[in-house]
C-alpha cells in the first residue's frame, strides 16, 4: 500500500545512522501525524529488533502518540518544577473541561491532551503549549481561554 511504502522510505533513509530507532519513530509520526501500528513491524524487520522492543520504545517515550491528534494539541508540562507550581492542579483541571484524559483526544477531534516533562519555560511555571505555542504561568482562567479556542 501507500502508506506502507511511506514507512519503507522514511526507515531505509535513517537505518544506517547510530541509534536509528528514535529518528526513525520522529520520521514516521512528522510523517503520518502519529506512529501507526503497522510501523512496528516495518521498523522492527529493519533495525533487527522485536516488536516488543520497538513498542516499549514507543511507549516509554512520551513524544510518540499511537493514533491521530486532533485538530488541537494541548501539552501540559507535568515536570517537576512545574509540579510545584501548581502544574498538577492545572493538569487536573485541563482533564475536567476538556472531558478527556491524558493521551485521549475528544470526541469532536478538536483537541488531544498530552503531558510533556520541561518544556524550558520552568522560570514561568507552571507551562503549557497550545500547537507548539508556549504558554507560562498557566492559571485557570488561561486554561478556560484555551478550552474554548480549541472547540472553536
Ligand atoms: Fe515545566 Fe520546566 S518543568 S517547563
Amino acid at each position: 500500500t501507500e502508506a506502507h511504502q511511506r514507512m519503507l522510505d522514511v526507515v531505509e533513509a535513517m537505518k544506517h545512522q547510530d541509534g536509528a530507532l528514535l529518528p526513525i519513530l520522529h520520521g514516521i509520526q512528522d510523517e503520518f501525524g502519529y506512529v501507526p501500528a503497522e510501523s512496528v513491524p516495518v521498523i522492527a524487520d529493519a533495525l533487527n529488533l522485536s516488536r516488543a522492543d520497538v513498542h516499549g520504545v514507543i511507549t516509554f517515550y512520551h513524544d510518540y502518540r499511537s493514533a491521530p491528534a486532533g485538530r488541537h494539541v494541548l501539552k501540559i508540562c507535568r515536570a517537576e518544577a512545574c509540579q510545584a507550581m501548581g502544574g498538577e492542579a492545572m493538569a487536573e483541571r485541563a482533564e475536567d473541561l476538556l472531558g478527556i484524559k491524558f493521551h485521549q483526544t475528544a470526541a469532536d477531534n478538536s483537541v488531544t491532551l498530552e503531558p510533556t516533562y520541561c518544556l524550558g519555560l520552568c522560570a514561568c511555571a507552571p507551562a503549557a503549549q497550545l500547537d507548539g505555542q508556549l504558554i507560562g504561568r498557566l492559571d485557570e482562567e488561561r486554561l478556560r481561554e484555551i478550552v474554548s479556542e480549541v472547540r472553536l
